[in-house]
């Protein structure tokens, strides 16, 4: 797949990013167009018009094989066949509709920051995660279509760059993260903050559940920057982390360190509002961005998102692992 691209950048109201045209010409384009320009612009590309993709979401897996070699079956997700396109098993589906039925998250408390706008820095905004940290080696790019989006000033997608923010970390928090790991935890195996915040017990998890160690600091595998890898709430342990030899828990020496780094990461000067528009795709570097979903009203706004999630290319530090959350037996049949 040959593509000629145009670039705008950056993102409006960003420091990072770039706005994509597409033109598919495979006598002057070249396969690696966009993954140039990803790596280029801080690790977030929107591409607009792409409404073609409805008619023919393999358009989506094959643009998703452009930037790596790896784009995931979501077949055989625990959650089944239900988040899944019916024809597409790559693209994982994002919809408050039936059958997918998930709930946008909750609205902020109060909805707006005290200048009117809406709040994006932790820990006014919650949510922010890089995708699937809790395991290794994790996935480098997540691609998002709106196939139905919700009305703007709702259900917008926020990304922070973590290079703007690494390179602007004080002296004395690049010290201390320089060497720190992090423990990511799988959502709804009861490990998050809430759950040790309300003194549930963690239930026993199949060593393919389990918690994945991972850099607070990464090094991109193709630029070579530094780059924050963090996520909060829900995708952290906050029963044995979140930080590898710093005291656990959510009173802990760890969780006063994590806000701090949230805090900082999420400042709105490393961040951009994505408000969707039909045919929108986004394409996010997710080992060196985080991104969090935004309220929308799930009694009266009908959304419908696809995603698929690309992997291979994580870094040397993941070479010759075996998937973490392949259970031993099947990795071995
Ligand atoms: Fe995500």
């Amino acid at each position: 797949m040959s593509i000629s691209i145009d670039i705008t950048r950056p993102l409006p109201g960003a420091a990072f990013g770039a706005k994509v045209r597409l033109a598919m010409s495979p006598a002057t384009g070249r396969p690696d167009a966009l993954p140039q320009a990803l790596a280029d612009n801080g690790g977030l590309l929107l591409i607009p018009g792409l409404n073609e993709i409805k008619r023919d979401p393999a358009l989506l897996v094959r643009l998703s094989r452009l930037f790596g070699p790896e784009v995931e079956d979501y077949r055989h997700l625990p959650t089944g066949r239900r988040m899944v396109h019916e024809t597409q098993p790559e693209i994982f589906l994002v919809t408050n509709t039936v059958p997918g039925s998930r709930p946008p998250p909750a609205r902020p408390e109060p909805p707006l920051t005290a200048d009117g706008k809406l709040p994006v820095q932790y820990p006014h905004r919650k949510g922010w995660h890089t995708d699937q940290s809790y395991r290794r080696p994790p996935p480098d790019i997540s691609l998002f279509y709106a196939a139905v989006p919700v009305d703007r000033a709702r259900g917008q997608t926020l990304f922070a760059s973590g290079i703007l923010a690494y390179e602007a970390l004080p002296a004395r928090l690049k010290a201390k993260v320089e060497t720190l790991q992090g423990l990511h935890a799988q959502p709804g195996t009861g490990r998050g903050r809430n759950d040790a915040l309300a003194g549930r017990t963690p239930r026993p998890f199949a060593a393919h559940e389990s918690s994945q160690l991972q850099p607070v600091v990464r090094t991109h595998p193709v630029t070579g920057q530094c780059a924050l890898y963090l996520c909060e709430y829900g995708q952290m342990d906050w029963f044995e982390g979140p930080f590898v030899g710093m005291q656990p828990g959510p009173h802990g020496d760890g969780a006063a360190l994590l806000d701090e780094l949230m805090v900082h990461y999420t400042r709105p000067e490393f961040v951009y509002v994505h408000e969707w528009t039909e045919g929108d795709v986004l394409v996010w570097d997710n080992r060196c961005l985080i991104h969090a979903a935004t309220w929308y009203d799930a009694e009266n706004d009908q959304r419908l998102m696809w995603r698929t999630t690309v992997r291979g290319n994580p870094g040397s530090i993941y070479a010759g692992e075996r998937k973490s959350w392949i259970p031993q037996e099947a990795a071995t049949a």
